[in-house]
């Protein structure tokens, strides 16, 4: 696991954004694995930039998102494919087919959660941007005492739901379910790049950085794969060595 530690949130996005592109660059069909929340809004934002700037296509890119939440339509600002259309889609040269998210209108949530986990098998991801809630959790997987492996339907813990109330009208719009790719899909990409903000989140990251490999501790289980690259603002390393 590799650890960087930066001054600024700037540099943070700038970092990470580099690596995005020169992935690109390198390997022109990348397949990437995306994340919502707040964390990385700064990161879509320059790459977006540096695409501009570096002549970067990503007319060959295919993309899967981590998460969605149950029962919101791609039309619903707050749903995570609005979002994603909102901070990176509509701004790179990215077609829409190559562009994918747990549908969260899906009749069938089992037979959609099948669906997705087909197209991760057959693509795994070359690099996976995952943030971290406050207990723990990487894409909608919550701390519990088993996890599942592939992409399930979770019920959003009560402290999932107030964390991100602050998008929504009020508590009573939060949904109380969303699809996600479980921490076996997660596990599978090449390269994990998990990005961390913010002092609130420094006792978690300390946890599951270095404490034990727990289901109770979600983000914990990526000490076990080989190629985790992690980036923290000062405020989020501030508790580690
Ligand atoms: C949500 C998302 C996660 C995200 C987490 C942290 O629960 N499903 O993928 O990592 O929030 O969000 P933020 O980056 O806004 O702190």
């Amino acid at each position: 696991m590799k650890i960087h530690v930066f001054e600024t949130s700037e540099q943070l996005d700038q970092y990470a954004a580099e690596l995005f592109i020169d992935l690109i660059k390198a390997k022109p069909d990348a397949v990437l694995g995306l994340a919502t929340g707040s964390t990385p809004i700064g990161i879509y934002a320059k790459i977006i930039e540096q695409a501009k700037q570096n002549n970067v296509s990503f007319g060959g890119v295919t993309t899967y998102n981590l998460d969605e939440y149950v029962g919101l339509p791609p039309e619903n600002d707050q749903s995570y494919a609005f979002y994603m259309n909102q901070h990176l889609f509509s701004r790179i040269d990215i077609p829409a087919n190559q562009t994918h998210l747990p549908n969260g209108m899906a009749e069938d949530p089992q037979a959609e959660c099948k669906r997705y986990e087909a197209m991760l098998e057959e693509r795994p991801a070359d690099i996976q941007l995952l943030g971290l809630g406050h207990n723990g959790h990487i894409g909608f997987n919550e701390p519990d005492g088993g996890l599942s492996g592939p992409t399930h339907v979770v019920q959003l813990k009560e402290e999932t739901r107030e964390a991100n109330a602050r998008f929504f009208a009020s508590m009573d719009h939060v949904p109380t379910e969303a699809f996600t790719m479980g921490v076996g899909s997660i596990l599978k990409a090449n390269t994990i790049l998990l990005v961390v903000r913010g002092s609130d989140k420094a006792r978690i990251v300390k946890e599951a950085l270095t404490g034990p490999i727990t289901t109770l501790v979600p983000a914990s289980l990526l000490q076990t794969h080989p190629r985790v690259i992690v980036l923290l603002d000062r405020e989020a390393g501030r508790m580690l060595e």
